[in-house]
């Protein structure tokens, strides 16, 4: 057994190895489950027991110096062949996938260039804001439920019964930004401000607790219903094509008066009515109106002087009826194969 070891590592010393698949082969002829050491394993079984300990040892110390010679090697050489890759310029490049806009990015600049064709300039507000910029100065009554804990992140709360407008929340949704540009600025101004907004939901196919939307705001002398009806009629065809037909439906929100809000003709069934459409021919798009007297007043503008309109839509749901995507959830999961699928666009 002693001469077989001896024999085997003579044999493993003198072995030449030049490249990485040489060192493969020693391996398997070696250290395998079926090596040549694993072999002498085996055998080591049948061995008488006063012999075990210095025939145990030899074959221990035999196996660790043909692991040696073969870690070893394996660093040398595959430094080697690495070089030597570097170095053959002939060599075709690794393939370098581009990446893809997110969709929601993609819809988010075509609505801001829409809009950037009318005049409209962008705006941005903070997305931590305070009970006042989200709800009071845009005539939400004190016991709205959009206030309510279920509804709105509170980051903290002054009292636990009332609302306060210090109380500081996540907000729900961009008209905030509205009153910023107002307070700010003097009109006549036109803005269109996206963002984030965040609203305590339960995430599903059709809501989540964080998205995105695109708010709108043009005050001047004599703005009326006609130029918002206008100028969202010409979103809609620049946004989703030029046979697209607006509806505008009476509703209600606390910061316009009157209220509305807006379809679009389907364009699957061109408004003959399909699964996307619910048989109705119409998809809602946004709400709007013409900004309420008292928020224009809560925001220091005369408004006997100047009007306005406002609308808001929400990011994620344009882009669901432009790419037809029928989960919300795809948008947040930044799944590849998702993704990869907007390379063509924009
Ligand atoms: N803020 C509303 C929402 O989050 C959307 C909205 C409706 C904005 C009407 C407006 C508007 O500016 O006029 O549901």
């Amino acid at each position: 057994m002693l001469e077989k070891i001896t024999g085997i590592k003579t044999q493993a010393e003198s072995e030449v190895i030049k490249n990485l698949s040489d060192l493969e082969f020693f391996r398997i002829k070696y250290l395998s489950k079926k090596g040549l050491v694993s072999l002498l394993f085996d055998d080591f079984r049948n061995v008488p027991p006063e012999h075990k300990k210095e025939i145990g040892q030899g074959l221990n110390i035999l196996k660790q110096e043909i692991q040696e010679k073969y870690n070893q090697l394996k660093v040398v050489l595959e430094s080697k062949e690495e070089k030597s890759s570097l170095n053959d310029l002939t060599r075709p490049g690794y393939p370098i996938s581009s990446g893809s806009r997110h969709p929601i990015s993609i819809v988010r600049s075509e609505i801001i260039d829409v809009f950037a064709r009318l005049g409209f300039l962008v705006s941005e507000g903070p997305e931590i804001e305070d009970d006042d910029h989200v709800f009071s100065r845009l005539n939400f009554a004190p016991e709205h439920p959009a206030r309510d804990m279920q509804d709105t992140f509170y980051i903290s709360r002054i009292s636990e019964e009332d609302s306060n407008p210090d109380d500081i929340l996540l907000r729900t949704h961009t008209s905030s930004v509205q009153v910023r540009v107002m307070q700010n600025q003097q009109p006549p101004f036109r803005t269109i401000s996206p963002g984030r907004v965040f609203r305590n939901e339960a995430i599903s196919a059709r809501a989540h607790c964080i998205f995105h939307q695109v708010e709108g705001l043009y005050i001047d002398e004599n703005v009326s219903f006609a130029d918002l009806k206008q100028t969202l009629l010409y979103f809609a065809r620049e946004l989703f094509g030029k046979e697209t037909q607006i509806r505008l439906r009476p509703s209600y929100f606390p910061f316009t008066e009157p209220s509305a809000e807006m379809d679009v003709s389907c364009r699957l069934c061109g408004g003959k009515g399909c699964n996307v459409c619910k048989y109705t021919g119409w998809l809602e798009v946004l709400g709007c109106g013409m900004v309420h007297p008292k928020v224009l007043e809560a925001c220091n503008i005369d408004s006997k002087k100047y009007t306005g309109f406002a609308f808001g839509m929400g990011i994620e749901r344009i882009a669901m009826l432009k790419y037809h995507v029928n989960d919300l959830r795809l948008y947040f999961e930044n799944d590849i194969r998702f993704l990869d699928q907007f390379k063509t666009s924009l």
